[in-house]
C-alpha cells in the first residue's frame, strides 16, 4: 500500500505574474478551490494519506491552507457559513502534512530527491499540482495507478498523447505496449525536440516511484535547461530494472498555462457549480 505522496512546489508560477508575485501558484483557485486541495484530495482519495511537500520561499499560504484558521473559523462559527470549510476540514482530518524546503531551484529531479527523508524506503506518489485531472464517476488517476503499482511493483508515469507541436513541452516516452493503455519504457527523453520526440506520449504530473529513484537522481547530471530531470532518472530506472507508463482514464487540464488554467476553471464552473 503506497501512503505517501510528494508534491513539488517549490516554482514560481512566472507564467501568472503578477498573480503569483506574493501568491503561491499552486493556490489560484479553479472556481473556489485551489488547484493543490484539488492535487491532495485525489492524493487521499488513493489511499496516501501522508503528504509531503517540497516547498520554498514564500509559499507559506500552502501550510496555512492545511490548517485551522482559528480567527476565520470563530468569527463564522453558527453563521451557516461553515458549510464552505467542509471539504478541506475534512481533507485535514483524513491526511497529515509535512513540509521541507528546496533551497535551491535545481530541477524537478532535485525536488525529489529533497523529499527523501520524508519518504524513506518505501514507494511514494509524486503530483504536479499545475496538473489537474478529473476522472469523475470513476477513480483518479492515481488510485489508477496505485492499483497498478500493487499487480507489477514498479515505478509507473502517467502518458497522454499530445499533438506534435506541443511534445517539446513534456517528458516523452519510448517504449514497448503490453496491453492497450500500458506500455513498457525503453527510453524517455525531456523536452524533445518535436521532429526528435521518440513518440507522442507525454507525461503527466503524476508518478508513482519506487525508493531507488533516489540513488539514480544522485547518480543524474544536470540535463535539459542545467536542471537535475526526473525523466533522467527515470530513464535509468527503466533501462536498469521497470518502469510502466499508464494511459490514464479521465481528464488533464494543464493549469501551468493560462488557456489550459481557463479551460479548467470553465469545466469546474459548468461541471460543479452552475447548477448549485
Ligand atoms: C515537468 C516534467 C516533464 C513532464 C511535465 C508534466 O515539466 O519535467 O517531464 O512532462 O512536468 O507537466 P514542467 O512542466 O515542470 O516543465
Amino acid at each position: 500500500m503506497v501512503t505517501k505522496c510528494v508534491f513539488p512546489v517549490a516554482g514560481y508560477g512566472t507564467r501568472f505574474l503578477p498573480a503569483t508575485k506574493a501568491m503561491p501558484k499552486e493556490m489560484l483557485p479553479i472556481v473556489n478551490k485551489p488547484l493543490v486541495q484539488y492535487g491532495v484530495e485525489e492524493a487521499v482519495e488513493a489511499g496516501m494519506r501522508d503528504i509531503c511537500f517540497v516547498t520554498g520561499r514564500g509559499k507559506r499560504a500552502i501550510e496555512d491552507h492545511f490548517d485551522v484558521s482559528f480567527e476565520l473559523e470563530t468569527q463564522i462559527a453558527g453563521s451557516g457559513k461553515e458549510a464552505a470549510l467542509e471539504g478541506i476540514r475534512t481533507l485535514m482530518e483524513q491526511a497529515s502534512f509535512s513540509y521541507t524546503r528546496q533551497n535551491e531551484m535545481k530541477g524537478l529531479g532535485h525536488a525529489i530527491l529533497v523529499s527523501r527523508r520524508l519518504v524513506g524506503d518505501e514507494p511514494f506518489g509524486v503530483v504536479l499540482a499545475d496538473d489537474l485531472c478529473l476522472n469523475p464517476g470513476g477513480d483518479g488517476v492515481l488510485a489508477q495507478m496505485a492499483r497498478l503499482h500493487a499487480q507489477f511493483r514498479c515505478s509507473i508515469v502517467a502518458v497522454m498523447e499530445v499533438p506534435q507541436e506541443e511534445i517539446g513541452a513534456y517528458g516523452v516516452i519510448a517504449g514497448e505496449a503490453i496491453s492497450d493503455d500500458l506500455i513498457r519504457v525503453t527510453d524517455m527523453v525531456e523536452k524533445p525536440d518535436p521532429a526528435e520526440a521518440p513518440s507522442n506520449l507525454a507525461v503527466i504530473g503524476r508518478y508513482l516511484l519506487t525508493p531507488d529513484i533516489f540513488g539514480l537522481i544522485e547518480a543524474t547530471e544536470a540535463g535539459k535547461n542545467g536542471e537535475i530531470q526526473l525523466t533522467d532518472a527515470l530513464r535509468a530506472q527503466a533501462q536498469q530494472g521497470c518502469v510502466m507508463a499508464y494511459k490514464f482514464k479521465g481528464r488533464r487540464f494543464d493549469c501551468g498555462s493560462v488557456p489550459g488554467f481557463m479551460e479548467a476553471t470553465n469545466h469546474c464552473y459548468d461541471t460543479f457549480f452552475k447548477n448549485g
